[in-house]
């Protein structure tokens, strides 16, 4: 069967070397099933798989893509699977961004009915990851705070979202705060400052010495700036580096106040423990129904259109992601 799909022969600049294209999709055999592309997600780490720069890589020619949902639209003979017309993740391997797939049917991910499509492709890497970082860094209890950086970006919302729900309080670094300042207020965010005005001093005071966990998605100087501010034994996590500049390594702060820097990344873990990631995926799904996690849109491109896509899923101050549909 024709399928049209987002593909690169090589690794370069995404808005280049990506190029809407007809591919075979293979009929489903027993046990498969066929899924159609609902909505399908552009992150920074698609842009890094497609430039040749993440941590792991697609061998050429590559179908991009790794988030999203689609519909069952047939299913192999004898073959017991999600309902046709059930709602289900987009299989993220060989690539996401295909118009069809066919997928073993019993490691299809259902998703709830009745739920945002958008908030829904937008669920299995992002929330996630923001969940992992606030349950498994710091023992984190009401009143402490939690700082982060970039933080106008999707992970940015929900971090803001899930710390609110717990009564944890936010201290949220960004390089255009003015322009989100309002938008994550709303959401509950309790300090907003622009990273060009950032005052490690004053964070520090406002406070308390319960800055317990950073999280970093930017790298360079707002991580230097950003580790002054953290109290006793704090935690940074570093999950993105959306500037290339190195973080200095902070001497004084890992002797005196004991300062612990890590590093965390959802490939690994959810490849490597799928048991605990099926749980996660449950509890976001609730957090979605319950309307705790809500992200922007900015954008919604046709396939045809992928290049506009992954340009604008590239400029700096976007409204929110950039999504990709049939
Ligand atoms: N390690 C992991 O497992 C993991 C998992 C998920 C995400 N991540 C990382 O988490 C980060 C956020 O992901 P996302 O999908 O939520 O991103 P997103 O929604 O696409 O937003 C990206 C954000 O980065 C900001 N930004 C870009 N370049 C910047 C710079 N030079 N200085 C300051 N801010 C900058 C943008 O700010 P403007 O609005 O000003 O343009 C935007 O708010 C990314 O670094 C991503 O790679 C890591």
């Amino acid at each position: 069967m024709k399928s049209i799909a987002a593909i690169h022969n090589s690794y370069g600049k995404p808005a280049e070397v990506l190029k809407a294209e007809t591919v075979e999709t293979p009929e489903p055999q027993k046990g498969e099933a066929l899924v159609k592309l609902v909505r399908a997600v552009i992150n920074p780490s698609d842009l890094g798989m497609i430039g040749g720069t993440y941590g792991r890589l697609r061998p050429l020619p590559a179908i991009a893509g790794r988030e999203g949902i689609g519909e069952v639209v047939a299913l192999g003979p004898d073959t017991e699977g999600p309902a046709v017309g059930s709602i289900v993740r987009l299989p993220p391997e060989p690539g996401a961004w295909n118009q069809f797939q066919t997928a073993k049917a019993d490691g299809l991910l259902v998703v709830p009915s009745g739920l945002s499509p958008d908030m829904c492709a937008m669920a299995f890497i992002n929330p996630p990851t923001a969940l992992c970082i606030l349950n498994q860094f710091a023992d984190l209890k009401e009143g402490d705070w939690v700082i982060q950086n970039g933080a106008g970006s999707a992970l940015g919302y929900f971090l803001i979202q899930m710390c609110k729900a717990r009564g944890i309080k936010t201290v949220n670094m960004l390089r255009n705060a003015k322009a989100k300042e309002a938008e994550l207020k709303a959401i509950g965010a309790d300090i907003i400052v622009d990273e060009a005005e950032f005052d490690a001093k004053e964070i520090k005071k406002q406070t308390g010495g319960k800055l317990l966990l950073g999280l970093n998605q930017i790298g360079g100087e707002s991580v230097s700036n950003m580790i002054k501010a953290m109290g006793d034994s704090a935690t940074i996590v570093t999950i993105g580096g959306m500037v290339g500049d190195p973080i200095r390594f902070p001497t004084r702060f890992l002797i005196f106040n004991d300062l612990r820097l890590r590093g965390f990344w959802w490939d690994k873990f959810q490849n490597t423990k799928p048991e605990e990631t099926k749980k996660i995926y449950a509890e976001i799904f609730g957090m979605i129904e319950n309307g705790t996690l809500k992200a922007p849109v900015d954008s919604v491109f046709p396939m045809e259109k992928i290049a506009d896509a992954v340009k604008r899923a590239s400029e700096n101050s976007r409204t929110g992601k950039v999504m990709i549909e049939f």
